[in-house]
């Protein structure tokens, strides 16, 4: 997977690229990062990218020349491959747009500073709009980092065990199930015995419905977004009939609509 990188700060990425596994990805020929620093497209004596807003008000604005200069160069306009602007404004990012940008072999990240962008770079060169969640950041650096890491763990052969991705949170559309490791007994709390048991076939019944507990008390508005077995709504029934959780009328209308 490729990535090219827009930024007034290409000096924040390396740090992170260089570590765990977007490292060796990137020693596997996985990953690649371009960085790009949107300042040597700046044409002025100063390397101005920022101004002041039209009809006033507090801030600077990113402006368009260049940044569209810069996506000129690197991948013509229009560009050769999805270009994101990161953003507030955008859509939010989940593991199945992760999972949609794995399957790209190149992808753009166009990272703001200062308080917005001039409005033709969104109307006239990005491809789409991503936000790493509902609060203000100063920079689009650290979400361009969180989009390069989530999508490359899904890129095959990124993660060392082939399964390690399919078990984590929301790639099932649940939360991950809780995991143990040795010591079987710490200051007494114990690991739950069925783990040590050996029986594949009831640890993986166990894990799942852990993993509908957990997602029923922490995220109960992910379950609207799954398919669920019939085993899956047995066991979710018997706890929301018997204990009062929040949102559970939601999952209750579920069950109904499932057994008609
Ligand atoms: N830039 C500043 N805040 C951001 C956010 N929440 N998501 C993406 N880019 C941003």
């Amino acid at each position: 997977m490729y990535f090219d990188v827009f930024t007034l700060f290409p000096e924040v990425f390396p740090a992170y690229l260089e570590t765990s596994i977007l490292k060796r990805a990137k020693e596997n020929d996985l990953l690649e990062v371009h960085l790009h620093d949107i300042r040597d497209w700046a044409t002025d004596k100063h390397h101005t990218t920022d101004d002041t807003p039209y009809g006033g008000g507090g801030g600077m604005v990113m402006k368009p020349e260049p940044i569209f200069s810069a996506v000129q160069e690197i991948l013509d306009i229009p560009p050769i491959c999805p270009l994101v602007l990161l953003t507030p404004q955008g859509e939010t990012f989940t593991q199945q747009k992760a999972l949609a940008f794995s399957k790209l072999p190149r992808l753009a990240l166009i990272c703001g500073r200062y308080e917005g962008f001039d409005e033709r770079i969104r109307e006239h060169l990005v491809t789409e709009e991503i936000s790493i969640g509902d609060y203000v950041l100063s920079g689009g650096e650290l979400p361009a980092l969180i989009v390069i890491e989530a999508t490359t763990r899904l890129v095959p052969g990124a993660l060392g065990d082939p399964d390690g991705a399919s078990d984590d949170s929301f790639s099932s559309g649940l939360l991950e199930y809780p995991q143990y490791t040795r010591p079987p007994v710490f200051q007494g709390w114990k690991v739950p015995e069925v783990l040590q048991s050996g029986d594949h076939a009831v640890i993986n019944r166990w894990r799942r419905n852990q993993s509908l507990l957990h997602t029923l008390q922490k995220r109960p508005d992910l379950l609207l977004k799954i398919d669920l077995t019939d085993a899956d709504l047995k066991v979710l029934e018997q706890v929301v009939y018997e204990s009062e959780i929040p949102g559970s009328d939601s999952i209750k209308k579920i069950i109904k609509q499932r057994k008609e």
